[in-house]
């Protein structure tokens, strides 16, 4: 098969202007979130032995059978691309030992999901997540789903959904799967190929089927809530309640597991209107895992950007994002202008005014184009006679009206001018 080398890989994408402004909001309001909330940025690398996923993740789930990036480094070693950020995060925080509690840590970046190429999937996509390493304890699961909720209504999200449930503990999972199973079995005959492997390997990976006929069975099963022990279920309540007093609104789903196998109890996903019902806008809960030499837990989430993307270009809010604005343009006629409007392009760069100049030595009209393009406020019109005359012409761009200023004058109002711009932006 040949390949066009102009051509990202299927399912990963070139990310540039404009949309990189919507991305780069995103990401600093999510930091400037995270930092009220006492959290700390973390990066892991993007590869990780493969042994870090299957025993987080979970060796049945699809996301490790079916989903991930693996090769062998020089040395034979199996490493795989992260799939998430969790299973990467934990194999740090392990390092700390008994220090690890109480660390708060937040991460942005690429993952990487071979996933059969459609809307809403991508094969490289990028997540904004937290991880808040502890014990179980209902308040911190909340505070989680708050902040969560913080950083969303910050970037301009409207009409979101979360679906809390609980996984349990897991001395519940026997009595889970076993009930599950008798309410599942009259059905087996109608559930899709993998699910009637699920049925034997991970049964509770039936209930979060993309299939529509595995779903439609999925909805009249019991809540699982029902086979779990009375610990397990006042855990909820208590999430439940604490939500309330915190006054973010969730709707329980008591058939929501999530598709790894790491949580324990409080569990959640947030559902945009943008995205559709299969395609949650992030996915979140406790966990808790074990690496063979040390076990972690914690509770966290993480948020698709791609998807956050879709839901704000969906909702009003989302539209009317800055793209790049250059305030200051400078346009020359000539090549002794050009370089002199060098100097004076640095100048102002040094000084904290954002401008923009054409270096290629094109016509006025194009530069004045580039000028509309960029919506500059004000344009610099600088040529050989203005530089022979030792004045430079300012443009204001919304009323056409043009002074005349030497070039010291010119610099100090443009420098307070940039100001201004730089502080409403
Ligand atoms: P997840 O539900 O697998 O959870 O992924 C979280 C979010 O990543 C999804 O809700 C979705 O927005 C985005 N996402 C996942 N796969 C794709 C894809 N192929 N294309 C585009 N976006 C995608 C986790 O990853 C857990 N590590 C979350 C977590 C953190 N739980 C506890 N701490």
């Amino acid at each position: 098969m040949t390949t066009k080398t102009t051509q990202p890989v299927q399912g990963m994408s070139d990310l540039g202007p404009p949309e990189i402004h919507i991305w780069q909001e995103i990401e600093q309001t999510t930091r400037r979130i995270m930092a009220l909330y006492g959290f700390e940025e973390v990066r892991t690398p993007i590869a990780e032995y493969t042994q870090v996923f299957t025993r987080s993740i979970g060796d049945t789930t699809d996301v490790v059978q079916k989903e991930m990036y693996t090769f062998e480094d020089r040395g034979g070693r199996q490493l795989s691309l992260r799939p998430e950020g969790t299973a990467g995060v934990m194999r740090y925080v392990a390092g700390f030992g008994p220090d690890a509690a109480g660390l708060r840590l937040y991460y942005v970046g690429p993952m990487f999901r071979c996933e059969r190429p459609q809307a809403g999937r991508r094969r490289q996509f990028h997540q904004l997540g937290i991880e808040a390493i502890g014990a179980p304890n209902p308040a911190a699961d909340v505070e989680a789903i708050a902040l969560q909720q913080h950083v969303f209504a910050e970037i301009g999200l409207k009409g979101l959904t979360v679906e809390v449930n609980t996984r349990g503990l897991p001395d519940d999972r026997a009595a889970v799967a076993k009930g599950l199973a008798s309410a599942l079995k009259p059905h087996l005959g109608a559930l899709c190929e993998d699910c009637r492997r699920r049925y034997e390997t991970n049964i509770l990976r039936i209930l979060d089927c993309k299939q529509q006929t595995c779903g439609e069975i999925v909805k009249s099963l019991p809540p699982v809530t029902d086979f779990m022990c009375d610990e397990s279920r006042r855990y909820l309540d208590e999430v439940l309640r604490l939500l309330g007093r915190l006054e973010i609104a969730v709707k329980v789903n008591p058939l929501l597991v999530r598709g790894l196998d790491y949580y324990v109890h409080t569990v959640w996903e947030t559902r945009h209107p943008a995205l559709g019902a299969q395609d949650a806008l992030s996915g979140g809960g406790r966990y808790r895992i074990d690496l063979g030499s040390a076990a972690v837990e914690g509770v966290g989430f993480a948020a698709g950007i791609e998807r956050l993307v879709t839901a704000l270009a969906h909702d009003a809010s989302g539209g009317a994002r800055r793209s790049g604005h250059v305030p200051i343009w400078i346009v020359s006629h000539g090549a002794r202008a050009l370089e002199e409007n060098m100097v004076l392009a640095q100048a102002l760069r040094m000084r904290g005014v954002v401008c923009g100049i054409d270096l290629a030595g094109r016509s006025m009209k194009a530069q004045m184009r580039e000028a509309n393009k960029a919506s500059a406020g004000c344009v610099v019109i600088r040529g050989d006679l203005e530089i022979e005359k030792g004045i430079v012409v300012l443009k204001n761009m919304k009323d056409g009206a043009q002074e005349e200023l030497d070039l010291p004058e010119a610099i100090e109002r443009l420098v307070s001018a940039g100001r201004v711009e730089v502080l409403k932006s």
